[in-house]
C-alpha cells in the first residue's frame, strides 16, 4: 500500500502560512509537549491540493479526539471515490472540474417533509461542528480527520420521519458526464448506503460539509458527505442526493458487489477478518509502525449498546 510522506522541501511557502489557521494552537502545544515539535510541524507544512472557501461560526464539538491530526494534504490526496476513479490519487486529479453548486437533496419515503430540499436550507438551521474523527478504512488503513458538519440526527428530528421509518437509505449523484468513473460499471451507479435508524440518530453520526475549517473538497465527497466514525470507511457515502427513509433495509454498493466482504453493518471489528486479509492492525497515514485497530474504531463505550444481542460476526 502507498503511504505518503510529506517532506517540507516538496512545499512552497505560500502553502505553508493558511495551513498554520487550521491548528488549534492548543491542541498543537500539548501535543508538541509529548510527541516532539517535529513530528507535529508535519501537519502544518502539508500544503493544500486544493484552496476551499473557508467556513464561518464552527465550534468545537466535546466528540473530537484530541489525537494528532492527519495532515492535510493526505487527506486530500489519497481518496476512494470511485466516481471518479479507482486509484488513491484519482480523485484529486479528476474532480478538479465538478461543480457542487447549486446542489439539492431529495428527502423521500416515510417522512412528514419529503421534499427537495436546497443544500443550505437541509443544512443552515444547524449550528457547524467541527469533529475530530479517528477513520478506519477496510483497507487496514486510518486516519484523523477534523471534520466540520452537522449532526445527521438533528436533521432528521427536523425532516420528521414516521414511525415506520427503520433505516435510512442515501443515495450520491449519478451523472456520468461529471463523474467519469460511472462511464464504467466498477460498481452498480449511483453508490448508495445505508444506516439503521437508531445508527443515523447517534450523536456521533453527522452530515460533513467540510474539513479543516474549509468546504468539503471535490475528492471528499463535496458537497455534502456521511461521517460514521465507528464504521469502515465506506458507510461514509460521498456527494449525497438522497437520503430515504425505509421500512426495509436497503441495499448498499459495496454489498451488492461482494457481499460476502462488506456487510450492511460494516462496524469496525478487528476480531472479524476481511475474507482478503487481516483487521487485527492498521496503518495510520503517517506514521510508520502498525497500531491495533480498535473495536468501533475505539467508540465502543459511546455505540457498543446499539448491538447488544447482535453476533457482530454474522452482522458483519
Ligand atoms: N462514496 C462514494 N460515492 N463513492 C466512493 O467510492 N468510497 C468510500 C467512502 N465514500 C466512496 C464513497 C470509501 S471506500 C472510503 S474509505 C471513504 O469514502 C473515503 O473517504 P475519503 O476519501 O474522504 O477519506
Amino acid at each position: 500500500m502507498l503511504i505518503r510522506h510529506t517532506r517540507p522541501s516538496d512545499v512552497k511557502p505560500s502553502e505553508i502560512t493558511p495551513r498554520a489557521v487550521f491548528a488549534d494552537r492548543r491542541r498543537f502545544l500539548a501535543t508538541a509537549a509529548v510527541a516532539g515539535a517535529t513530528a507535529v510541524l508535519s501537519p502544518l507544512l502539508a500544503g493544500p491540493a486544493v484552496a476551499g472557501r473557508k467556513l464561518d461560526g464552527i465550534t468545537k464539538s466535546p466528540f473530537s479526539t484530541d489525537e494528532e491530526l492527519t495532515d492535510y494534504k493526505s487527506v486530500t490526496t489519497y481518496n476512494n471515490f470511485y466516481e471518479f476513479g479507482a486509484g488513491k490519487d484519482d480523485p484529486v486529479e479528476n474532480s478538479a472540474d465538478f461543480e457542487p453548486r447549486p446542489w439539492t437533496v431529495a428527502v423521500e419515503g416515510e417522512v412528514a417533509k419529503p421534499g427537495v430540499y436546497d443544500l443550505d436550507d437541509l443544512i443552515r438551521p444547524h449550528a457547524l461542528e467541527e469533529r475530530i474523527y479517528r477513520m478506519r478504512c477496510v483497507e487496514a488503513w486510518s486516519m484523523v480527520i477534523p471534520w466540520v458538519g452537522v449532526p445527521l440526527g438533528d436533521v432528521i428530528k427536523r425532516l420528521e420521519p414516521t414511525s415506520k421509518a427503520r433505516f435510512v437509505a442515501f443515495d450520491t449523484l449519478y451523472d456520468p458526464k461529471r463523474m467519469p468513473g460511472q462511464q464504467r460499471a466498477i460498481l452498480d451507479w449511483p453508490y448508495r448506503e445505508g444506516l439503521r435508524m437508531d445508527e443515523a440518530m447517534h450523536p456521533l453520526t453527522i452530515l460533513a460539509v467540510g474539513l479543516y475549517g474549509e468546504e468539503l473538497p471535490n475528492q471528499n465527497g463535496a458537497p455534502i458527505r456521511l461521517v460514521v466514525p465507528w464504521k469502515y470507511g465506506f458507510k461514509g457515502i460521498k456527494s449525497i442526493v438522497r437520503i430515504s427513509f425505509q421500512e426495509a433495509m436497503p441495499p448498499t454498493s459495496w454489498n451488492i458487489a461482494t457481499p460476502h466482504e462488506y456487510g450492511f453493518y460494516a462496524n469496525v471489528n478487528p476480531n472479524v477478518d476481511h475474507p482478503r486479509w487481516s483487521q487485527a492492525r492498521e496503518r495510520r497515514i503517517g506514521e510508520f509502525f502498525k497500531r491495533e485497530t480498535l473495536m468501533f474504531n475505539g467508540y465502543g463505550e459511546e455505540v457498543a449498546h446499539l448491538y447488544t444481542g447482535m453476533d457482530l460476526a454474522k452482522f458483519y
